[in-house]
């Protein structure tokens, strides 16, 4: 998997993808991730990116003209799934629209910042919207951080145990079950027996209905859908 993010500031961007399983699979070149500074796409001599809105009105607008310089450069270099864009009012990310996009090709992800972008650019160029949550962030960037966060560690090979990431929370719209390690037991703390019983059936049952008790009991919402 190849993913482009259009940004104007990459130094807010970068260091989720040099540490931990995100380094690791850009290491194992699992998947490939490129920054694209718009300002590297402006042709006048400010660099700008923005311009006032017309018809009125408070905040700027990203500009249509580097956006499409940008997105037209890396659509004439490769074929491309999906052209994203972060904003509050897309379709809000979860689970399944992850592993929607987990397994796309290649994904060009644009980070809107001020006010959003000119809304040609979302008619001509944006083959989805998503948001992270109904909340505004100051740009697009920490949301596309958690976008290829919740994907990358889904494709395959990039998480050590090819069958973890299918027992996450979400996964079948019921949250994980309880997790324990070392030690057996804390200050009085026990650890429920059923765990240390080897009859992995019974374990397994076990998991289940924590699973269910739990996702009954915090989000209850998940079992209506
Ligand atoms: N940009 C600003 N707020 C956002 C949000 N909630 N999700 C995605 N991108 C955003």
């Amino acid at each position: 998997m190849r993913i482009d993010i259009i940004t104007v500031l990459p130094e807010l961007l970068k260091s989720p993808f040099e540490a931990s399983i995100l380094k690791r699979a850009i290491d194992a070149n699992l998947v490939q991730v490129h920054f694209h500074n718009l300002r590297d796409y402006t042709t006048d001599n400010y660099k700008s990116v923005d311009d006032y809105q017309f018809g009125g009105g408070a905040g700027m607008v990203m500009m249509i003209e580097p956006i499409d310089k940008c997105i037209s450069k890396l659509k004439s270099e490769r074929q491309y799934d999906e052209i994203i864009y972060m904003t509050p009012d897309g379709e809000r990310l979860e689970q399944k629209l992850a592993n929607q996009i987990s397994l796309k090709e290649n994904i060009i992800i644009l980070c809107g910042h001020y006010k959003g972008v000119d809304q040609r650019v979302r008619d001509k160029f944006i083959t989805k919207e998503i948001s992270i949550g109904d909340y505004v962030l100051s740009g697009g960037e920490l949301g596309a951080a958690v976008l290829c966060d919740a994907v990358i560690r889904l494709i395959p090979g990039v998480l050590g145990n090819e069958t973890s990431a299918l027992t996450d929370s979400f996964q079948d719209n019921l949250l994980a079950p309880p997790i324990y390690t070392r030690p057996r037991e804390y200050k009085g703390m026990k650890v429920p027996e059923v765990l240390f019983s080897g009859n992995f059936p019974k374990i397994e049952k076990w998991r289940e209905e924590q699973a269910m008790a739990r996702t009954k009991e915090l989000r209850p919402d998940l079992l209506k859908e």
